[in-house]
């Protein structure tokens, strides 16, 4: 069994190839952080042109690295939201399309479920051909356009237990990263910089610690930096550093204790941590110390795996069709597909 996956549901274009066999055959990602940075932030219309141009490219090296032909494809999957429509539709026509054209089962696929079993990504090996079971877990999402706790029971049973009520914690680092002048996206950057930084300089709200539930807000530690700006001594390197892993603090203060707190609440004994931010060295760090004190088990993907790609998709479409879950052709995107 052959997948072709494909992902467009902002600025990455990507296609994969996955095998029930032997997992993961290519996985091609042709990124346009650099065409969107002289905006500061990921413009749709260009975004839906650049995915025009770059799809075909992307999915005939997934094919050639993969060693794969087009006919020898079984499915054909592609995200179909949440994420920014007119990104969305040039992935899931061209899925479509391809899925038309070769008469094989077609996949619509949700971005957020994507990342949130990435973690789980192991191949197919030992596993009689398809992929190996999801096990129970407490997913954290952490990414651009998504912060979620999920009560993961399995693949397919997710129970939301909470999320942001404004910004992600991703638009949170690529925000305050604008606010200090840094290039898009803030949140690499900042992760480097604050690496020299006192993490103590500046006392920045963790908002929601207690409240209670697993909801997140990071506007307000956004609106605090931009409180401070004026009255920093200077924009120095130093300075923006403490700035900056103060900042990260913050976030990864309420980001790893709403994480535990899910876990002792739930029962759970696992922990799987997934999307772009969950690349940040401070967060990775932070999570391994406390998962240890606490005896849970963390998994988190390679960065690869972490940021927008198609081996992600894959991966759920791979376990759909092995529910026999396919879509028809009249599924459509849904730039706010929610997850449960
Ligand atoms: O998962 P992703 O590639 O796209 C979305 O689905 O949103 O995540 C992108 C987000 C951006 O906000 C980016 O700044 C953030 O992940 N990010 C990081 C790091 N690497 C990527 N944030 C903090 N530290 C990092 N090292
Ligand atoms: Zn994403």
């Amino acid at each position: 069994m052959i997948v072709l996956a494909l992902e467009s549901s902002c600025d990455e274009t990507a296609a994969a190839i996955l095998c029930a066999q032997r997992g993961l055959l290519a996985s091609e990602v042709a990124s346009q952080i650099a065409v969107h940075r002289v905006y500061g932030g990921v413009v749709p219309e260009v975004a839906s042109r650049q995915h025009l141009t770059h799809l075909r490219p992307v999915v005939d090296a997934a094919l050639a690295h993969a060693g794969v032909r087009r006919e020898e494809l079984d499915a054909v999957a592609a995200t179909a939201g949440p994420g920014l429509a007119t990104s969305l539709m040039i992935g899931l026509s061209a899925a479509k399309g391809l899925a038309l054209g070769l008469q094989k089962p077609f996949l619509a696929v949700n971005h957020v479920e994507g990342h949130l079993l990435s973690p789980f990504f192991s191949g197919c090996e030992g596993t009689g051909g398809g992929p190996a079971p999801i096990p129970p877990a407490i997913g954290l999402v952490v990414s651009g356009g998504h912060t979620l706790l999920v009560d993961i029971d399995g693949f397919g049973r997710y129970r939301l237990l909470g999320q942001t009520r404004d910004d992600a914690a991703g638009e949170a680092f690529d925000k305050v990263g604008k606010l200090l002048g840094l290039p898009y996206p803030g949140g690499p950057v900042i992760d480097r910089l604050a690496r020299g930084g006192d993490p103590a300089r500046f006392a920045f709200p963790r908002s929601m610690l207690n409240s209670g539930d697993f909801a997140f807000s990071f506007s307000g530690l956004k609106t605090a930096v931009r409180y401070l700006l004026p009255k920093l001594p200077d924009r120095s390197e130093p300075t923006l550093a403490d700035v900056c892993a103060s900042f990260q603090e913050a976030v990864v203060d309420v980001l790893v204790e709403k994480t535990l707190a899910a876990a002792r609440a739930t029962g759970r004994t696992s922990v799987a941590v997934s999307g772009g931010v969950s690349c940040n060295s401070r967060l990775r760090a932070r999570m391994e110390e406390a998962c240890r004190k606490a005896g849970l088990q963390l998994r988190i993907a390679g960065a690869a795996l972490s940021t927008d790609n198609a081996a992600m998709i894959g991966w759920v479409a791979l376990h759909r069709l092995a529910h026999g879950l396919l879509s028809p052709l009249t599924a459509d995107i849904d730039p706010n597909l929610r997850l449960v």
